[in-house]
């Protein structure tokens, strides 16, 4: 029996400017691995594994992890569309820290469909995929978006329709641009930094974010990309969530001095990324983050780009 490995990059959420619609996969320039990994095999009744570096930091029972939750969810989908199902074995390499701005649940979410979606030989399309997942997100991070999800999915940055069909649209990138990013090491629950949030906007503020995502899509698909950088602004929630994060403005500063483009924050925090027009830029601001956003040894950086690929599948 065939025995399948799904690989799901980390992402950055909101990319400053699209607040729970814009998000980008990651891959770093150097070939690390950052992203988590589902494994699939034949079994006589389910199991789940889980192992990798965070893995620890995982609740103990198979029961509520989210990859056991991704199985029932998509054997119950195959069940009411009058398809068999059968017991699996699963691996979840768990490689990306929890609570950290970089799409962890998302990526174990959608290497678990993937994997499930390859070994049962595609029942499910991109879009009812999508779906699945997001509502999965949603049970972890209080509220369904998939800004997380979509991009480590298709790859790439998509942009969220909010119709079922297309979930998502594909935009342009840059490949000129490369992305500082810094874990700083400690967890920030998503759930909770949605909480801070205020519940009602502004009519300015709308009006800004409005603006701005506008000019963001046009200047991407014109190929302006000093124009797309100079609306990479967070008007939603930077101002609220940076207070969580020590030592952001001072690496914005540090950032924009070596000729950042922009920066923010990773989806919920506290991962920060720094856009960069060069390749050496961004190896500085990464070893300005290494030396002073780093709170603990589970922090790390990279210099990343965007991949067109998103989640890949191989033989074992
Ligand atoms: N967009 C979400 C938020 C997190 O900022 O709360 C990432 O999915």
């Amino acid at each position: 029996m065939k025995a399948l490995k799904a690989y799901a990059p980390a992402s950055i959420g909101n990319v400053s400017l699209g607040f729970d619609v814009l998000g980008a996969a990651l891959a770093p320039v150097d070939g690390t691995k950052l992203g988590d990994e589902v494994e699939i095999k034949a079994a006589e009744v389910f199991s789940l594994n889980v192992t990798g570096p965070f893995a620890h930091k995982l609740p103990g029972d198979a029961d509520s992890n989210i990859v056991t939750k991704c199985y029932h969810y998509f054997c119950e989908q195959m069940e009411k569309a009058g398809n068999p199902t059968k017991s699996v074995a699963l691996t979840l390499y768990k490689n990306l820290p929890i609570g950290s701005g970089l799409g962890s649940s998302a990526s174990s979410i959608v290497a678990a469909f993937v994997a499930l979606n390859a070994y049962f030989d595609y029942p499910f399309d991109k879009d009812t995929l999508l779906t699945l997942m997001g509502e999965l997100e949603g049970q972890i991070s209080g509220s369904v978006h998939y800004d997380n999800v979509a991009p480590c999915y298709l790859g790439g940055m998509t942009l969220m329709t909010g119709a079922q069909s297309p979930v998502t649209l594909s935009l342009p990138l840059n490949d000129q641009w490369y992305y500082a990013i810094c874990y700083s090491g400690i967890s920030v629950s998503t759930a909770a930094a949605r909480d801070i949030l205020p519940k009602h906007l502004d009519m300015a503020t709308a009006l800004t974010f409005g603006r701005q995502l506008g000019v963001f899509v046009h200047a991407l698909h014109a190929g302006d990309f000093a124009l797309a950088a100079s609306v990479m602004k967070d008007v939603i929630a930077e101002p609220y969530r940076k207070s969580l994060l020590p030592g952001f403005d001072d690496a914005r500063a540090f950032s924009e001095s070596v000729g950042a483009l922009a920066f923010g924050i990773s989806g919920s925090g506290p991962t920060v990324f720094a856009v960069c027009p060069s390749k050496a830029q961004a190896e500085k601001v990464a070893a300005y983050l290494t030396e002073n956003y780093i709170q603990n040894e589970d922090g790390f950086s990279h210099v990343c780009q965007i991949p067109q690929q998103g989640t890949t599948v191989s033989q074992q």
